[in-house]
Formats: C-alpha cells, structure tokens, sequence
C-alpha cells in the first residue's frame, strides 16, 4: 500500500485506481472445461466457486488463487503442476481453501497453502478430502492453517504417499491432529512426510490424528519436529466415541489404532501434556531407524501404547 502511495504520487494516478489493478490483476476462476481447469496467472475467489464433475486442475508456474469463499470439488479431483493457494488477507470468513467431496489424486505437483481455515473452520483448515488422497510425487507444502479437527489437512479415507514430499508448518487445530486428521488408514511407501511446528491445543495427535485407524509406513521418512497435544504429542492414534465435546476427549482411552514404522522416523521436540511425547496408540511395530529426541510427557516420556511404554 505504501507502494501504491508512492507510485500515485510519481506518476499521478489516484490511489483507487491502483487498487482496482490490483483487482483488476486477479481473475475469478474459469469453468472446468472437458474436465480440465488450466491456470495460467493470478486469480482471486470473492463467493463459493463450485466443480461439479471430475476435474483435473493444473497450474502454470507462478499461478496463484487466492482465496475468499472455497473452491469446492463436489465430484473428484486431480491436482498437478504449480499452484499457491492463499487466504484473502481481507477475507471475510474462517473457510478452508478447498474442499473436495471425492477423492483426491496429485502428481507432479509443486503446490502450497497459506493461511487457510481459521478457528470457526471444522476440519480441514486448507484442503478437505472426503475419499481417499494420492500423493505420487512433487511436493505440497501447507503452512499457518487451522481448524478443530485438521489443521491443514482433513482425509476421509485413506491417504496414501509412493514418493514426493507433504510437508505441514504451523498447522493448528483446536481439537484433534494439527497438521492431518485421518479417518482412514496412512500408508507410507515412500517420500517424505514432515511435520514442523504443529499443535494440537485441546486434544491429540499434534502433527497427525487417527481416527482409530492405522499408520502402514512401509518405507519412506517421516520427520516430526515439535510438535505438541494433549496426548500424542506428534502422532496419535485412538477411536473417538463424540467429536463434539472437547473435555470429554481427554477423558477417554477407546484403544484403536496401530502404528507400523519400517523406514525413518526422526523425532525432535514432541511433547504431550499427558501420554506419548511423540506417539500415542493402542499397539505398535516399530522396525526401520528411528531416532527420538528431547521428548517429554507425563507418562510415555517418548512413546505410549496400550501394553508398553518407552519413557
Ligand atoms: C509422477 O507420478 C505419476 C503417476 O504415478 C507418473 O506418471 C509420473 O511420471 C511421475 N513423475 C515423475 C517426475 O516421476
Ligand atoms: C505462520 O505462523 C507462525 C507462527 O504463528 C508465524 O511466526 C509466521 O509469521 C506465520 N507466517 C505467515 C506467512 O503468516
Ligand atoms: C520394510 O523395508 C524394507 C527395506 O526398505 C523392505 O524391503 C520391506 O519390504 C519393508 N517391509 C514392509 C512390510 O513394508
Ligand atoms: C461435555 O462433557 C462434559 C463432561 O463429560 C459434560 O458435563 C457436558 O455436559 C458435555 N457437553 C455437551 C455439550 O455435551
């Protein structure tokens, strides 16, 4: 806005008129034609954009949407190449950025969102997946989202990664799994899954949150640095009876859920107020290399399974 002053002053157009560029410069978003929404520059959402079929959305490099009202994918998707998702900063919601109502499938894929979702959004503060979620290769990195349940990241079914990297910072949630809420199983079998600075405040699974389900990492990394809950500092795993009611969540131990690591896991910072600094789930198979640093929690310094705890 200073910029804007300054060049109003040298070159003696209105402030207004360099601000309507700047609207000016962002077009709505396009119609999915044929199936495919090819972005080539700069857009901006004011209202709830909607998809209704199959869509294959791909980005030019340097495209940018940034977002007011949600893009919304009510059949599936296909995200590839370049895109930077960005909350309006004038926004006039807490609404996450996209929400997908069937599965989700992304490849060669260079994508980021910021700042999506805020304290009112229900799950999945950047990007909701109702079915199932395919990470190949490329990388998506989502950063400062929040909302109760998923921070950055809400799948439904399950989430499966072969290669590439998903790496969440600063992603919150109020209630359960700061970075991801996954009521499916993970499964891991390559690529790098990194989670730094995500928290979970009045529940579990700081960086990752399980419904219940199974994390299947059968090769690949996963890098966790502090990261912070209740209980699960970094990953949790534990059916929940009720969603809806937070001070019931730290009272119940419904055990569910197993943790399978047979690649890297490196742990630096999880802490848990209660049990499991880092990991928090009914059982465990713990194999590959994996390295816990500076964990800290009530019971379970490290890691709390139903039948053992590493302090
Ligand atoms: C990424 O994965 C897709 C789907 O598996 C594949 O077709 C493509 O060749 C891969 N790209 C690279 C660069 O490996
Ligand atoms: C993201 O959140 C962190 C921690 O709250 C903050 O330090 C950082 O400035 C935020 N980044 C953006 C781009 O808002
Ligand atoms: C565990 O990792 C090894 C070495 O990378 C691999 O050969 C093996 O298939 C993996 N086992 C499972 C159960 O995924
Ligand atoms: C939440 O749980 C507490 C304790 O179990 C209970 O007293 C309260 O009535 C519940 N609130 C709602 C809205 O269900």
């Amino acid at each position: 806005m200073i910029l804007a002053k300054v060049l109003a002053s040298v070159f003696g157009f209105s402030l207004g008129a360099a601000e309507r560029t700047y609207l000016w410069d962002r077009e709505p978003l396009p119609p999915c034609e044929g199936g495919v929404l090819h972005l080539d520059g700069k857009y901006r959402t004011t209202t709830e954009v909607e998809y209704h079929d199959d869509c294959l959305l791909r980005g030019a490099p340097g495209t940018e949407v940034e977002v007011d009202g949600k893009i919304h994918f009510l059949a599936n998707a296909r995200l590839q190449g370049s895109i930077v998702f960005t909350r309006a900063p004038d926004a006039s919601n807490h609404r996450r950025c996209v929400d997908i109502e069937g599965s989700l499938d992304m490849s060669d894929v260079d994508i980021e969102f910021r700042g999506c979702g805020g304290p009112e959004t229900e799950d999945g503060g950047a990007l909701y997946v109702e079915g199932r979620m395919d990470m190949s290769n490329g990388s998506v990195v989502f950063r400062n989202g929040s909302a109760m349940w998923g921070g950055c990241l809400f799948v439904g079914q399950r989430l499966f990664m072969a290669g590439g990297l998903l790496r969440f910072e600063h992603c919150v949630a109020g209630e359960l799994g700061g970075g991801v809420y996954a009521q499916g199983d993970l499964v891991q079998s390559g690529g790098h899954l990194h989670f730094t600075n995500c928290h979970a405040y009045r529940g579990k699974g700081g960086a990752l949150h399980l419904a219940g389900t199974d994390l299947l990492q059968e090769n690949g990394k996963i890098t966790l640095s502090n990261c912070w809950a209740g209980n699960g500092g970094c990953i949790c795993s534990n059916k929940l009876i009720a969603k809806t009611n937070s001070s019931a969540i730290a009272d119940m131990e419904d055990f569910q859920g197993k943790v399978v690591l047979n690649g890297t896991l490196v742990a630096g910072g999880g802490s848990a107020d209660y049990k499991g600094g880092v990991i928090f789930a009914a059982s465990g198979e713990l194999g590959g290399r994996m390295t816990l640093r500076n964990c800290k929690a009530r019971v379970g310094g490290c890691l709390h399974f139903k039948d053992f705890v590493v302090q």
